[in-house]
């Protein structure tokens, strides 16, 4: 499958309260104050890979819960009368009974900091979630990005069927791709503007993309599962 939606889901004024959150976080995190979009001119690799780990990446209790209580995420939970937020998953042994919002931060022109091609129902399966595939829908807001220079790539050509392993590596149960990436196609870049969200079901074949730009990619992700 490859279908996403972009959807238009945040105020401005309810945009400007979530990247607002997500700077104070990264700034009580880093025990600075940069803007955000100049992340990368300000974090070494010690402090980046710090914040690259998803217990990292995932918003505090009180920020998680202010953020989901704006209008603009009560009319999305109004949308989908049929689901709930996923609880907080670090890995696949620990998890913590709230809703989980994360962010994700990629520097420009460097590779590593986007994963592999993978369907989020893989994670679900690695990570012991109890979701069952098809479950799950992923929301995915630009905070900050720049058009056509990031965001997130889609696989139109792909099987509809995509074979996967799961792998442990540095300790974590992690899936992977098991056919050859030539298999799966060109990849298609997509990047909505701000206010808008990137929806697509966990069946979905994605990546981020490496970013292209000159500022550091701000990303948030929810992920709502069927009650
Ligand atoms: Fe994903």
């Amino acid at each position: 499958m490859t279908d996403c939606n972009i959807l238009d889901l945040l105020s401005v004024q309810d945009f400007n309260e979530v990247k607002n959150a997500i700077q104070d976080h990264v700034n009580f995190k880093l025990a600075s104050s940069v803007p955000i979009d100049n992340y990368h001119l300000h974090v070494d690799a010690r402090q980046h890979k710090y914040l690259s780990s998803k217990r990292e990446r995932i918003l505090p209790e009180a920020v998680t819960s202010s953020l989901l209580g704006l209008s603009s995420f009560q009319q999305l939970f109004s949308s989908y009368p049929n689901h709930i937020p996923a609880t907080v998953v670090f890995d696949s042994t620990s998890r913590e009974n709230r809703p989980e919002l994360y962010f994700r931060l990629v520097r420009p022109h460097c590779l590593s900091d986007v994963g592999p091609a993978h369907c989020d129902y893989w994670f679900n399966d690695a990570m012991n979630t109890g979701y069952s595939r098809g479950s799950t829908i992923k929301f995915w807001f630009p905070i900050v990005v720049e058009p056509n220079m990031n965001g997130l790539y889609f696989y139109p050509n792909a099987p509809a069927e995509i074979p996967y392993n799961i792998i442990v590596h540095n300790g974590f149960r992690k899936p992977v791709l098991s056919i050859d990436k030539s298999a799966i196609g060109e990849p298609l870049l997509v990047c909505p503007n701000h206010c808008q969200a990137v929806v697509f079901s966990d069946e979905v074949l994605h990546s981020g993309a490496p970013n292209q730009g000159s500022r550091t990619r701000v990303s948030l992700e929810l992920c709502l599962v069927k009650a």
